[in-house]
């Protein structure tokens, strides 16, 4: 997809990433989701004592922007890793996470793994995501 404002994206991604709430893992996630009406709504991850109760940085954006009454998306970019280090690495949205995306988002989503603003990777959803469950079959 053209005319995505990438490096705005990786940028609020880096600075959601700041409020990571992650004492357990270390691990800080920052997220930033663009809606088709071009608002930005990012998210961090959110961790908790009882360790399932761990929100990833995907989840909050995109509950955020849901929760606003968005449910058209085009993008999202995610930044990870340890507290205290340089990114080394690209973050991949975790199993649970794609299939959020799953739920809101088409084919042509993209999804853009940062380590920063000019070091980054895009896929397609439908390529890390493919033969996703979709309520289709749910009555
Ligand atoms: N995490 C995310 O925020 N997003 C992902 O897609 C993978 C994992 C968080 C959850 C947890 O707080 C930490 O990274 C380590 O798993």
């Amino acid at each position: 997809m053209d005319n995505l404002p990438i490096k705005e994206l990786i940028q609020t991604a880096l600075d959601a990433r700041k409020n990571a709430y992650a004492p357990y893992s270390h691990y800080q996630v920052g997220a930033a989701l663009l809606s088709s009406d071009g608002t930005i709504y990012s998210g961090c991850n959110i961790e908790n004592a009882s360790y399932g109760a761990t929100n990833c940085a995907e989840r909050t954006a995109f509950f955020s922007a849901v929760s606003e009454g968005k449910r058209d998306f085009l993008a999202i970019a995610i930044t990870g890793g340890l507290e205290g280090e340089e990114i080394s690495d690209y973050a991949v949205p975790c199993g649970i996470c794609r299939q959020i995306m799953q739920e809101f988002c088409g084919d042509d989503f993209q999804v853009i793994v940062a380590k920063s603003t000019e070091d980054f990777r895009q896929y397609p959803f439908s390529e890390i995501l493919p033969f996703g469950f979709d309520g289709d079959k749910i009555r």
